[in-house]
């Protein structure tokens, strides 16, 4: 099979990682890829927005197979134009990537369907919106409507937070995205993220994981993309995962075939959970980065046999082969990200690191320049391993974010605390 995989990032590095380790992988293309990408696969470059431009170079590469990685694409329709083209494609349609890029969908889709989730309000107007917050009071949850690159969930411990927020958001500080509001209960718990493949009859999960979102140490200060990710999350137990797929799963995939709207693809979907009972954050209609990381480093080559049976309808006969393992993931940033950091420096020490079945570096944001690796994004090295246990997997990854030689860099040395606290 030829595979063409959409993305530049950690996640695209993993799921790469994973394909390449599949025999039924003939060429694998990934586009745009980046420097770490470029050690185990073809790379071309391709704007990855562009459904048409899309289907046109799967056609010239007789490409069998398009997984796509990111958001943007999905909501663009680009899993719409390839299926329009007859490519076989891993991915949401636009309208179901709404699960994602439309908060306000969401929790109409979860009311229909009766998914436990936070009480909301939804509103195109600041005035509105302020009145909710005010009769409501703190703490209180308030997020801007669209896609905001995971930046849009302002959680106000006060109302002057939330109120400056609703000002912030319809003053443009997201773009379009805050042009509409949604206003949560504030929900207490622990959080954790269900994997799910999803084809327009059944549900397949293939993993949880925990991820740390907040840049510091103790998970304080500003919000990230993720710092760091285990897998599997503790707090998903057997029966919280039955629930999760009864009263939260599919209910929603019944509501959307019902729609006229089924989701395939992964839906990555955000939990909390108190006292056994998961009521849902957010979905994605995607892999997390850097869940993604951890998952493909335990279901290794099968992933892309799962991902292939769920863009053909073929998940019922499907089944994962589960080991007994661990995973985690380390991030390791540019110094200042979150907020502004510089692209260009020179990252070395990374040859000497291990490639093995588990343990792997993947790339996120790394470029080649005059063949030394460079760091070209805020988060840059994904330092990932597996292992029989939490602490053996945690201490492989650690081991890689030691070896690499880069002065401006940082990552957080507390990844996975949570449960490793629980032993
Ligand atoms: P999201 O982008 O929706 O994942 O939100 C980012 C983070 O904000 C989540 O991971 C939670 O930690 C937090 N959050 C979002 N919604 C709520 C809520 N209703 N109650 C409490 N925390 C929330
Ligand atoms: N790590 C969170 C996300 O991918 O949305």
């Amino acid at each position: 099979m030829n595979i063409l995989i959409l993305g530049s990032g950690g996640r695209e590095h993993a799921l790469a990682w994973a394909v390449m380790q599949n025999p039924k992988c003939d060429r694998l293309i990934v586009a745009p890829g980046n420097a770490g990408i470029a050690q185990i696969s073809e790379c071309a470059a391709l704007d990855i927005e562009d459904g048409g431009a899309v289907a046109v170079f799967a056609a010239e590469n007789a490409i069998d197979f398009v997984i796509v990685g990111p958001e943007a694409p999905l909501a663009a329709g680009v899993a719409d134009r390839l299926r329009d083209a007859g490519v076989l494609v891993f991915g949401p349609s636009a309208a179901a990537a709404n699960l994602e890029a439309s908060k306000s969908f969401t929790k109409e889709i979860c009311a229909a369907a009766g998914a436990p989730t936070a009480a909301y309000g939804h509103f195109t107007d600041a005035e509105a919106a302020k009145a909710y917050v005010r009769a409501q009071g703190a703490p209180i949850v308030v997020k801007a409507d669209g896609l905001a690159a995971g930046k849009g969930v302002i959680v106000a411990m006060d109302e002057a937070t939330a109120l400056a927020a609703i000002d912030d958001m319809f003053d443009g500080a997201f773009g379009g995205a805050g042009a509409e509001v949604v206003i949560e209960e504030f929900m207490q718990g622990e959080e954790a993220s269900f994997f799910v493949l999803c084809d327009a009859q059944d549900v397949l999960p293939i993993g949880t994981a925990q991820d740390h979102k907040q840049v510091g140490e103790g998970d304080i200060g500003p919000n990230t993309g993720g710092m760091g990710a285990y897998s599997p999350a503790p707090v998903m137990t057997d029966e919280v995962t039955q629930k999760v797929l009864e009263q939260i799963v599919r209910p929603t995939m019944a509501e959307m075939s019902r729609r006229g709207m089924p989701f395939q693809g992964v839906l990555f979907v955000g939990l909390m959970i108190r006292d056994g009972q998961p009521r849902l954050i957010e979905y994605n209609v995607r892999f997390g980065d850097p869940e993604c990381q951890v998952l493909m480093m335990r279901l290794g080559a099968q992933a892309m046999d799962l991902m292939h049976a769920a863009a053909e309808g073929r998940l019922s006969g499907m089944r994962v082969n589960w080991g007994d393992d661990h995973a985690m993931s380390v991030v390791i940033a540019a110094d200042g990200y979150p907020g502004v950091y510089e692209k260009g420096s020179v990252i070395s020490g990374l040859e000497a690191l291990p490639e093995t079945s588990s343990k792997m570096c993947f790339h996120a944001g790394t470029g080649e320049r005059d063949g030394q690796v460079v760091a070209t994004g805020g988060r840059v090295l994904n330092a990932t391993a597996r292992g029989a246990t939490l602490a053996e997997a945690r201490a492989g990854a650690y081991a890689m974010a030691e070896e690499i030689d880069w002065p401006g860099g940082f990552y957080r040395s507390d990844i996975g605390w949570r449960a490793l606290e629980q032993g």
